[in-house]
């Protein structure tokens, strides 16, 4: 199998590191990735994977979604945009412990596998399960003509370009945008969505790279701001809704990358157990932006600073609740609760890059790690 790409696409493009790079690259990338899908100012969403199976998206039964590590995080975004727009009942699954679950797979399911690299071989064994069992599989990869790529029965490329750092970033982004795009045509195609609601959402979609751009400014506050956790040796992260399978994703790249433990929570379960481990030692990161459920995390937030912890907070430009009450604030531009997970992903990615590289770690091949992971 040959690779396509250009040398300028495997170098660091003036960045010291491609994590780095690739964070950056985000403006860039998204673009590629909704170009001519995101149709009509933003009213319409064009998917060949969709439009050419309808029958296959309006007859489903349910959806499962199959990936590992950050693409399973991916899937778990994935899941509530269908649900919200597509009104599917969406189950994920790690693609390890579906293949040996036994999983019940009906012929009317559709099966989406996530990947980036298209070779991660549990989630190649859960696709070749579904197909056995009649189900319809669609991929979302970024490696162009991989193995899950060839074996699904169609699906939708990511094209966010190779992604060489060891920890996900850009595909990341790619996958979650596809995802909602994906969501949107299917709720399109069976009408479980107004046009309003596509074109709310389609219109900010087209402005996605604009608001990358912006967001990526917190660079060097960000900076500074990881030189006070550098020491620190756990950390929790707290979302809600879209932006729970976030606070995974962001404790995940603060693991793998700064080998500081991270855990991720949905916000409200906080005081189901972790809640007993925080005092001034441990950091938590909320995702907060100012979404239905705002009000909510700003209690869990009263939470963690009555029992001494510090909080670092991902707010909505313009919140002055949150500012009052937390240690750091890292405000982001305000979107339809839909796309916040996307633009809320770079402060958590920027901020463990910035931490590992003050700890002196390799950020591109952390230790233990591998970009991609073909054996059991
Ligand atoms: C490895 C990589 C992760 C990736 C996971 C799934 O663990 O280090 O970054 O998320 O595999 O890979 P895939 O290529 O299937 O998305």
């Amino acid at each position: 199998q040959t690779l396509r790409m250009s040398v300028s696409q495997l170098e660091k493009g003036g960045y010291p590191h491609f994590m780095l790079k690739e964070i950056f690259e985000q403006t860039d990338t998204i673009f590629d990735c909704i170009r001519g899908r995101v149709v009509a100012n933003g009213t319409a969403i064009k998917l060949s994977g969709v439009n050419d199976h309808p029958d296959r998206f309006i007859n489903a039964g349910r959806i499962l979604i199959v990936a590992c590590g950050t693409s399973w995080h991916a899937g778990l975004i994935g899941a509530r945009l269908i649900e919200n727009f597509a009104r599917i009942p969406t189950r994920v699954e790690y693609a390890s412990e579906f293949r040996y679950a036994n999983p019940v797979i009906r012929p009317d399911d559709v099966v989406i596998a996530i990947s980036q690299s298209g070779e991660t071989a549990d989630t190649l064994a859960a696709i070749r399960l579904a197909k056995e069992a009649g189900a319809f599989v669609y991929g979302i990869c970024n490696a162009v003509g991989s193995s899950i790529a060839r074996e699904t029965d169609t699906g939708t490329y990511i094209h966010v370009g190779p992604e060489i750092g060891v920890a996900s970033t850009k595909a990341f982004t790619g996958q979650v945008t596809v995802l909602t795009m994906l969501a949107l045509a299917i709720g399109q195609l069976k009408g479980t969505i107004s046009s309003e609601q596509i074109a709310e959402v389609g219109r900010s979609i087209l402005r996605l790279p604009d608001l990358i751009a912006e967001t990526l400014e917190l660079n060097p506050q960000i900076e500074k701001l990881s030189a006070i956790y550098t020491y620190v040796h756990n950390f929790l992260y707290l979302g809600r809704g879209y932006n729970y399978p976030n606070a995974l994703e962001g404790a995940l790249k603060l693991k793998e990358i700064s080998y500081i433990h991270a855990e991720g929570y949905p916000a409200a379960e906080m005081k189901h157990g972790p809640i007993a481990l925080i005092d001034k030692e441990m950091p938590t990161v909320v995702i907060a932006p100012d979404d239905e459920l705002h009000e909510k995390v700003i209690s869990n937030i009263q939470q963690v600073k009555a029992r001494g912890g510090s909080v670092i907070a991902i707010v909505t430009k313009g919140d002055t609740t949150i500012p009052a009450m937390a240690d750091h604030v890292l405000e982001i531009p305000r979107v339809p609760e839909a796309l916040s997970p996307i633009i809320a992903a770079i402060p958590l990615q920027l901020l463990a890059y910035h931490i590992a590289i003050m700890k002196g770690c390799n950020v591109d091949m952390p230790r233990n790690l591998a970009k991609s992971v073909t054996v059991e």
